[in-house]
C-alpha cells in the first residue's frame, strides 16, 4: 500500500469528525452519523485506491452508503476498508467523551470480514503480548497483566462497557482488586487506549460490536499490542451470517492476526468528542482544530496529529499608505 497515501487517509476522518461534531449534544444520533458517512464516503471516492469496504455502515439494501462490499475510489491501488464514521453515535447525541472517527486500510484481503454480531473482546497492551488469553480466568489475566506492568492488580484499571450483561465480569474484576472504569459506549477507542501509556487504562474486557472489534485490532496491530476476539452471535439468524461469511467454528478464539491477516494495514482515528486517548473537535471563528492517531504496522510508527482547518477564508490584509 502507498504510504504517501497516510495523510489522505487522516485527512477523512479528520473531516468526517468535524461533520459529526456540530452536532454534539443535539440528540441527533443519527443525523450526526450521517453527516460523517456523507463527507467520508465523498473523501474516500477521490482517493487514488480502489477500495473495498469489508466493515462498513451495513448491507447494501440498509445501507445507502459505505454498504459491505462497496467498491469505492478512483484509483488503481486494491485495499480493503474498514470504516466505523461515527463510533459512539450516542456519545455524540449526548455531548458524552470518548466518541471518534475511525478508518482502517489494509491489501486486498488483510481485514476479517466480520458480521455484524457481538465479539467478547479482551484487549491490552504490548508488554502483555503473548501471555493474556480470552479463555484464561480475570484472575489470572489481571496477574499476568499487573506483573508485566511491574505493578499489583490493585493499581490496575479495567474498561469496560456499562451493560447489564457484564455483570458477572465486573464482580470477577473486583474479586480480583482491579479498579474498574466503566463507559456508556465506544469500545473501539477504550481497546486502543490500553495499548497507549499515560491514558490510565490497562485491559479492555467484555463483549461488544464485533465490527468495532476488527478496527480495535487493526490499531493494536499496528501498536504492538493484544486483541482476541470470539464471536457471540445472539440468535439463528446471525448465526447464519457467520455461516455465510465462511465462519463455521464460532468457539474459534480470533487473534490478531485472524483479524487482521496482512502487516500491511493502517489505521486512523480523529476525536470527535474530548476522550481519553484524543481531544475532540474544538470550532473556532474560522476554523477548527481537530486530534487524530495515524498508526502504520508496516512503518512501526505512532503518529499524533494535531490539525488546523482554516474553513472560511483569511481575512485579506489592507495595506494603509
Ligand atoms: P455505535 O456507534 O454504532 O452506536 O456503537 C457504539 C458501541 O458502544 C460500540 O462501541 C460497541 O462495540 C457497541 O456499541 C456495543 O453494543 P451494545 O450497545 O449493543 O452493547
Amino acid at each position: 500500500m502507498n504510504t504517501k497515501l497516510s495523510l489522505d487517509f487522516v485527512r477523512v476522518t479528520e473531516a468526517a469528525a468535524i461533520a459529526s461534531a456540530k452536532l454534539v449534544g443535539r440528540g441527533m444520533r443519527e443525523e450526526a452519523d450521517k453527516a460523517a458517512v456523507d463527507v467520508m464516503r465523498a473523501l474516500l471516492g477521490d482517493l487514488d485506491i480502489e477500495g473495498e469496504v469489508v466493515i462498513g455502515e451495513g448491507e447494501r439494501d440498509e445501507a445507502p452508503m459505505l454498504f459491505i462490499g462497496e467498491i469505492i475510489g478512483n484509483g488503481a491501488s486494491k485495499v480493503d476498508i474498514a470504516v466505523d464514521p461515527v463510533e459512539g453515535t450516542n456519545l455524540v447525541a449526548k455531548g458524552l467523551p470518548n466518541a471518534i472517527s475511525v478508518l482502517a486500510i489494509s491489501e486486498r484481503g488483510g481485514l476479517f470480514n466480520a458480521p455484524d454480531t457481538y465479539m467478547k473482546k479482551l484487549a491490552a497492551g504490548p508488554k502483555s503480548s503473548g501471555l493474556v488469553h480470552i479463555d484464561a480466568s480475570v484472575k489470572d489475566n489481571l496477574e499476568v497483566i499487573a506483573g508485566s506492568l511491574e505493578r499489583s492488580i490493585s493499581d490496575l484499571t479495567v474498561i469496560v462497557l456499562d451493560r447489564p450483561r457484564h455483570e458477572g465480569l465486573m464482580n470477577e474484576i473486583r474479586e480480583a482488586g482491579a479498579r474498574i472504569k466503566l463507559i456508556s459506549d465506544g469500545d473501539t477507542d477504550a481497546a486502543i487506549a490500553t495499548a497507549i501509556s499515560g491514558t490510565g487504562v490497562h485491559c479492555l474486557m467484555g463483549t461488544g460490536g464485533a465490527p468495532e472489534g476488527v478496527l480495535a485490532a487493526a490499531a493494536l496491530k499496528c501498536l504492538g499490542g493484544v486483541f482476541q476476539g470470539k464471536l457471540l452471535p445472539r440468535n439463528d439468524d446471525e448465526r447464519r451470517r457467520c455461516a455465510e461469511m465462511g465462519i463455521t467454528d464460532l468457539n474459534k478464539v480470533l487473534n490478531i492476526d485472524d483479524l487482521v491477516k496482512s502487516d500491511d494495514v493502517c489505521f486512523v482515528a480523529t476525536g470527535i468528542t474530548d476522550g481519553d486517548l484524543l481531544k475532540g473537535v474544538r470550532f473556532f471563528g474560522t476554523g477548527a482544530r481537530t486530534h487524530s492517531i495515524y498508526t502504520n504496522c508496516k512503518t512501526h510508527t505512532v503518529r499524533f496529529l494535531e490539525t488546523v482547518h482554516r474553513l472560511t477564508a483569511m481575512p485579506i490584509f489592507v495595506r494603509r499608505d
